[in-house]
């Protein structure tokens, strides 16, 4: 099994329906909040069940979800179907799109899951897509010294104020023995300081690069917003 796997099958990364529908819920007003005006262009990039991307289709002018499981997609296009200015696709299609055509480019959650090679893959892809000066914002980046432990406890503390705190310890022992502790150990977590991922991001191309507050629960988690410069032209990488 790969992370890719792991994402289109049956998973308890979540858990209850409770905590799944609060997160989507929390994350989709993080990246409402950060839609620059209600005509703007935002491709959400790794964008999982988005429950609540409805808020943030209107927010904005159109919103693109990108996923790469299959079986999420399709779970997506059912759910948000009525939405005219909400389309699903996958990560082909968005290299697909026309060049300076986004407004915002979101990646929550994601760049853990990528490799570095992949990672950069996706900022020259990103930095392309996006119009000069839009906003790319990569969050809930995990730096390298964040324990398991304090990971934990930000679920704890979330779960208590949303009101599922034994499913959230009961969650937390079932991750114990699950596939995605195997697959933490077997393929692990892509970390990286503040300085590494604003090096990468300065490399392919972005500027104005700063450290915003985390979306989402966990304030140990970092989020950082760049911009495609005006003047950047796309064959850097
Ligand atoms: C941890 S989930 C994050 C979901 C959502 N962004 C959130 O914050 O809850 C990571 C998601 O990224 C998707 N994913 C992984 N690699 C991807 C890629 N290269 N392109 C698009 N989606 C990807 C996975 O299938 C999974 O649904």
């Amino acid at each position: 099994m790969s992370w890719r796997d792991f994402w289109n099958g049956e998973h308890a990364i979540y858990v209850s329906d409770r905590h799944k529908h609060l997160h989507y819920r929390r994350i989709a007003q993080d990246i409402a909040a950060a839609v620059p005006g209600r005509d703007a262009a935002v491709l959400d990039h790794g964008c999982g069940e988005a429950l609540s991307a409805d808020l943030v289709a209107a927010a904005c002018g159109r919103l693109i979800l990108c996923e790469a499981a299959p079986t999420v997609r399709d779970r997506l296009r059912a759910r948000f179907a009525t939405l005219s200015n909400l389309s699903v696709v996958s990560p082909e299609e968005v290299a697909a799109l026309p060049d300076a055509s986004l407004d915002v480019v979101v990646a929550n959650s994601l760049i853990q899951y990528l490799s570095t090679d992949e990672f950069n893959q996706c900022l020259a892809l990103w930095r392309d897509k996006l119009k000069p000066g839009g906003e790319l914002i990569l969050a809930d980046v995990i730096p390298p010294d964040l324990s398991a432990l304090t990971d934990a406890g930000e679920l704890l503390g979330f779960a208590w104020r949303g009101g599922f705190l034994v499913a959230a310890i009961g969650g937390l022992v079932r991750t114990a023995f699950s596939d995605y502790r195997k697959l933490r150990a077997q393929y692990g977590l892509s970390t990286y300081s503040a300085v590494a991922v604003t090096a990468l991001l300065e490399a392919a191309g972005f500027a104005a690069v700063t450290r915003r507050p985390n979306f989402g629960h966990n304030p140990h988690r970092m989020a950082f917003w760049a911009r495609r410069p005006a003047a950047s032209v796309s064959a850097q990488s």
